[in-house]
């Protein structure tokens, strides 16, 4: 690959942006919404940075449709937004609340008549309180209840909406939720970060059920997994073992259930004291084809091993002498690493990059303007990374960036900045990157410039 060269992507190639409905919507007690788990954690103490709370986030609930003028402004053919549980059903079982539907109901009407597919996301992490208190993900009626909503959705948005994903990274819900309390619900318990797995996953392979029987068009189901490439620390023994440990928690761990309708042995046996047995059946109902799997990539986990880690005995470390973001090590050759080794190991019918970005502290030049080469930078080698993928025989139909927006990026805040698109908190006001006009270019080339 030289420089100034022009990596094009296959012709039907989807383009598109990536968003979750408390990251952005606010109006938390507007149109009928009830709580959800994240308000509920937002509003604790000393559980988000500066004590923030997505209760106006992005206030996209009143300005939708200056967000989608701007979508179409950066040409994107695929919106992937979610759709607010509570919104739909305040208490996450029975009564319907039709104001809420209403609301995503004008959201993709606005979608198609731009020309721009809707791709909507079912679950990304807003559980409604009701069910929290009913005992949550850790209890398997949930799974049933979510089954129903993704019935009730795909009742109204299910004769103009075709990508469906049913979860988004069902990892991050049941490990940073119930294993290190990080997330909401804010549980530190590891049979509940299991059980809340398996319910995840449960519920994934019902909903699809409940979509196929229920959507006017015909649904094309994934599920969006947060999916690393696990690095040893050192070429130790001890170490590549807890790569092997850290791969089959955070990767294997969805994989193997949804592809093989198994759990793999190695961790079960290494689990066991924190493991429920699956009902009969379940493992049937995981498996359900899916008509394609979406990654969320952003970087790689590199382990080590650390015997007072519990279970796996294994923790993340983070090399020296490495380039970071905020957040995560920059490492796009990961891109197409896991990429080509899912497409290998299990076969999905076809892949699409569901999130994929870099925190960057944007501010505004004098003049305005939102210059953030860092981002340009990042989705460049990332893109190229992917491209190389496809070039090796992996069916990769799509690229969604996170995000449109800048937006509420949960336990840190507002202060991680992820949007094409700047927002000045304290007005609203939307301004368009550098990023985005550099995005918008991509997508007219069809290519990426290296
Ligand atoms: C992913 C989440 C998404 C966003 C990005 C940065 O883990 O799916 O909501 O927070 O990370």
């Amino acid at each position: 690959m030289d420089r100034g060269e022009l990596l094009t992507f296959p012709a039907s190639f989807e383009w598109g942006v990536a968003s979750s409905a408390y990251q952005i919507e606010g109006a938390v007690d507007e149109g009928g919404r009830g709580p959800s788990i994240w308000d509920t954690f937002c509003h604790s103490p000393g559980k988000t940075a500066r004590g923030e709370t997505g209760d106006v986030a992005a206030d996209h609930y009143h300005r939708w449709e200056e967000d989608i003028r701007l979508l179409s402004q950066l040409g994107v053919h695929v919106y992937r937004f979610s759709v607010g549980w509570p919104r739909v059903q305040p208490t996450g079982r029975g009564k319907v609340n039709e104001q809420g539907l209403d609301f995503y109901d004008r959201l993709v009407d606005a979608l198609v008549a731009r020309n721009i597919v809707p791709c909507l996301t079912l679950y990304h992490w807003d559980l409604p309180q009701a069910l929290q208190d009913a005992g949550g993900w850790p209890s398997r009626d949930t799974a049933r209840y979510f089954a129903d909503y993704a019935a009730i959705v795909a009742g109204r948005l299910g004769d103009r909406v075709t990508h469906w994903i049913t979860h988004n990274e069902p990892w991050v819900a049941a490990f940073a939720g119930h294993f290190t309390g990080e997330h909401a619900p804010g549980i530190q318990d590891p049979m509940a970060a299991f059980q809340t797995a398996h319910h995840l996953l449960l519920s994934h392979g019902l909903a699809s059920e409940a979509l196929r029987a229920t959507c006017r068009r015909k649904p094309s189901i994934g599920l969006a997994l947060n999916l690393n490439p696990v690095h040893p620390e050192t070429d130790s023994e001890a170490d590549r073992e807890a790569a092997q440990r850290f791969d089959g928690v955070l990767n294997r761990w969805f994989l193997d259930p949804l592809f093989r309708g198994t759990y793999p042995e190695d961790m079960v046996e290494l689990l066991q004291a924190v493991l429920t047995p699956a009902a009969e059946g379940d493992m049937k109902v995981i498996s359900t084809p899916i008509d394609w799997l979406g990654i969320n990539y952003y970087s790689r986990t590199v382990a080590r091993r650390d015997p007072d880690f519990p279970l796996i005995e294994a923790v993340e470390t983070h090399p020296a002498g490495r380039e970071y973001s905020q957040m995560w090590e920059i490492y796009p050759e990961g891109m197409y690493e896991i990429l080509t080794r899912v497409w290998k190991d299990y076969q999905p019918p076809y892949l699409i990059v569901t999130e994929n970005g870099i925190p960057v502290a944007d501010e505004p030049d004098f003049d305005g303007q939102v210059r953030d080469p860092r981002r340009i930078d990042y989705l460049r080698q990332h893109l190229a990374q992917v491209h190389r993928a496809i070039a090796d025989g992996v069916d990769v139909r799509g690229y969604y960036h996170w995000s449109p927006t800048d937006n509420f990026e949960w336990a840190h805040g507002y202060g991680k900045r992820f949007g094409l698109i700047y927002i000045d908190w304290a007005t609203q006001q939307r301004t368009v990157k550098e990023s985005g006009w550099w995005f918008r270019r991509v997508i007219e080339a069809n290519g990426v410039e290296l």
